[in-house]
């Protein structure tokens, strides 16, 4: 992986890596990282993620995980995706240690509904997080309790800003958002997203796939800006962040 903007000719190791996407230490900062096809098409043939990944872009994503605090996802990703608790295996270690992170981040789930996977809301080496609605059935709330920490913001409707106050509250300021469109359409509308990861895959797919951002237009339009350009094989990763 080398950087065209700005140009360099020397290949980047983890270490430059995780340097290039350290977080801002003096505030919360909520990245969103994706990967999408050149027409937009923010889901693969079978309607999952991973089918438009690469190895290149598997790597990044395992080091964007390696250096948050936790991982804020949209209940449906969830259950399309099979989302369970990050295992040890999966960090960088070393740069977790470097950074003084808990071996493993959350996962931050946002979910209105509460059908949640139990393994997931189990958690692992760290808790699980349920960041739901005072609206949200009590009955079922309750067996969510039972498993994992709840945060709830908002009546019918997480308030994203509220939410992540809270997980700021828990120690949790790093925050990473792995999608999926109606959660990051929210966020962005919300003015809470700070930083934009995005990989462009060299494919053209056309179909119905979601976007990366799905749901009500945003007027005017959120304006980002490049802070850098890196490109594999051709594939190309951006880094955005708020204008
Ligand atoms: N290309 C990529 O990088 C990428 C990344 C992530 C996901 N994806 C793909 O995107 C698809 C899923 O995306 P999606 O947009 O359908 O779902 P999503 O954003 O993952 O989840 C939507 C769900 O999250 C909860 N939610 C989100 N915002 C909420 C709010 N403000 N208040 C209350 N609840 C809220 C609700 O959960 P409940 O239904 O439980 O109430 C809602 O139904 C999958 O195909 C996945 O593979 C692609």
């Amino acid at each position: 992986m080398q950087s065209l903007f700005p140009a360099s000719p020397n290949e980047l190791d983890d270490s430059d890596l995780a340097q290039l996407y350290a977080y801002p230490l003096e505030r919360r900062w909520v990245r969103a990282n994706f990967v999408c096809t050149l027409d937009g098409a923010a889901q693969g043939p079978d309607m999952r993620s991973g089918t438009l990944s690469s190895p290149a872009d598997h790597h990044l994503f395992a080091l964007l995980r390696s250096l948050c605090d936790v991982v804020l996802i949209g209940a449906h990703t969830t259950r399309v995706e099979g989302y369970q608790p990050v295992v040890e295996d999966e960090m960088n270690e070393a740069v977790r240690t470097e950074l003084g992170l808990a071996p493993v981040p959350s996962i931050a789930v946002v979910s209105r509904s509460l059908h949640l996977d139990p393994g997931l809301l189990r958690g692992g080496r760290a808790p699980t997080i349920v960041i739901t609605t005072a609206a949200a059935s009590a009955d079922v709330r309750a067996d969510v309790e039972a498993l994992a920490t709840v945060v709830v913001a908002g009546e019918h409707s997480v308030d994203l800003g509220v939410a992540l106050d809270a997980l700021a509250a828990l120690g949790l300021q790093r925050i990473l958002c792995e999608g999926g469109p109606s959660l990051m359409r929210d966020l962005v509308a919300s003015g809470q997203l700070d930083e934009l990861c995005l990989t462009l895959t060299p494919r053209i797919s056309a179909g119905d796939a979601l976007r990366l951002a799905h749901g009500a237009a945003i007027a005017p339009p959120a304006e980002l800006r490049l802070r850098h350009l890196l490109e594999s094989d051709g594939e190309l990763f951006c880094r955005y962040d708020r204008n």
